[in-house]
């Protein structure tokens, strides 16, 4: 039996933000089912299309496992048995623009009354303000959530990352709150509105950065590399390149072959407790006792010069050989790895962290599998649901409609 297995999830999400959360649920068990209108589906069906005629690896891997039925939730019909959904349903997600779902009739306080444990959980951009209106898509969050104005390089524009944590990221803590939600249903009997701003989650992820802008009340971030610079801070926290964001001070350096290879690079985080290490290892055994460079505090400084002695180091290794000499002596480094190579990693095929599926459109193609293994509920990746694929499975067996009804929803349009 899987974790959330009996649960049943009406996911009205589209993009990525809500089928990311989704996505997760079905892993652990929840019968997830796409609700997409009629003829049109999740637009990312047919975006950054490949394989013509198929639906997009955008669609396919953001909707494993679900099951998908259309349904025009703005016809009567379609409202009619959308209303039967919600009354069979237990989570509702849904992350349409502001207002999308009141403008169909379907409000929180109008759900609560068709099935008072319902949980109802959405995505917007922004929290209730000035601008939760607004319509917001994953760069907009991640600039708007202060990711964008701490990444980067100093005195250069600001820089959006590629991990998508805007949509991706809101839709994980959007899945931890309709967890927790169901497990208070468990007690109160009751659902509950979940909610969860991009601007929020992005923010949440930058926590270390707003803890830099009130340590900057007591003066500059030491461990900042535009410290050791001379460059003086101004009033927030500033782009930091490279740097680590821990007290440990880290950077990305050169290995063997980066002339060539874009990504023959490695982090390099000067961890205090193996100093020593460092030293032998980059040919430096005098830097060890030597009060200029010894401690923390004396070498904070001139990170630009040990950097550069670390990268005079790996710059004649590989990538991997600066991992394979380092860990045994407990110095962190971490390869910087592409697509590519992770795409072909054995390792993560075995994890199922990258899985191979099989789609009857576009054939076998590689996704990621679930991040968060559970002994005793293994999430095995299923294809995502052509357009409507469960339209008649969910309408007789969720709702009991027979054929004829079936045929007739059909009909006027309603599915
Ligand atoms: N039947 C009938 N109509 C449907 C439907 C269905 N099954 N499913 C959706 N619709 C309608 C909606 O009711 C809405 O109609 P309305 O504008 O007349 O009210 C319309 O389709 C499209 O909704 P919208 O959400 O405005 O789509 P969009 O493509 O214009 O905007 C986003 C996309 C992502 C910007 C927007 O949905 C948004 O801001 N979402 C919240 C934040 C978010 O999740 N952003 C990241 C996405 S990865």
């Amino acid at each position: 039996m899987k974790a959330l297995e009996g649960v049943k999830i009406l996911d009205m999400t589209h993009v990525q933000s809500g089928p990311t959360c989704t996505q997760l649920l079905a892993w652990f068990g929840a019968d997830v089912i796409k609700v997409e209108r009629p003829g049109v589906g999740d637009a990312t069906r047919k975006q950054l299309v490949d394989v013509p005629g198929a639906d997009s690896l955008y669609f396919t891997m953001l909707n494993h496992n679900k099951r998908s039925v259309t349904l025009n939730t703005k016809s009567d019909e379609g409202k009619a048995i959308f209303t039967r959904l919600i009354e069979e349903c237990d989570v509702m997600v849904e992350n349409f623009a502001p207002g999308a779902l009141d403008r169909m009739g379907f409000s929180w306080e109008k759900i609560q009354e068709i099935n008072p444990r319902m949980i109802y959980a959405s995505v917007k951009g922004f929290g209730p303000g000035p601008y939760s209106d607004c319509k917001v898509y994953e760069n907009v969050a991640q600039c708007a959530g202060g990711s964008a104005s701490t990444t980067g390089m100093l005195g250069e524009t600001p820089m959006v990352t590629g991990a998508q944590i805007g949509d991706s990221g809101t839709g994980l803590h959007l899945a931890l709150g309709i967890v927790t939600a169901l497990y208070q249903r468990t007690h109160s009997g009751k659902g509950q509105r979940v909610e969860c701003a991009m601007q929020d989650s992005v923010l949440n992820l930058c926590r270390v950065k707003l803890r830099d802008q009130q340590r900057l009340k007591a003066g500059p971030l030491k461990e900042y590399s535009q410290f050791s610079e001379g460059i003086p801070f101004g009033e927030a926290t500033p782009r930091a390149g490279n740097d680590s964001g821990g007290g440990q001070p880290g950077r990305i350096l050169k290995c063997k072959g980066w002339e060539n290879d874009p990504d023959a690079y490695t982090y390099f985080i000067t961890q205090a407790a193996v100093w020593k290490n460092i030293c032998d290892v980059i040919g430096k055994p005098e830097w060890k006792e030597d009060p200029e460079w010894a401690t923390p505090e004396a070498r904070l400084p001139k990170l630009n010069e040990m950097f550069g002695a670390i990268e005079d180091w790996t710059t004649t290794k590989t990538k991997f050989e600066v991992m394979e000499i380092c860990n045994p002596l407990n110095i962190p480094v971490g390869p910087i790895l592409s697509m590519k190579e992770l795409a072909e990693e054995p390792s993560l095929r075995d994890t199922g962290t990258i899985v191979e599926v099989d789609h009857p459109e576009r054939g076998a193609y590689l996704t990621v599998g679930c991040p968060i293994k559970l002994s005793d509920c293994p999430a095995d990746v299923a294809r995502s649901p052509l357009l409507g694929e469960h339209t008649d499975e969910i309408l007789s067996e969720i709702l009991g409609m027979n054929e004829d009804e079936i045929a007739a929803a059909k009909d006027v349009g309603a599915v």
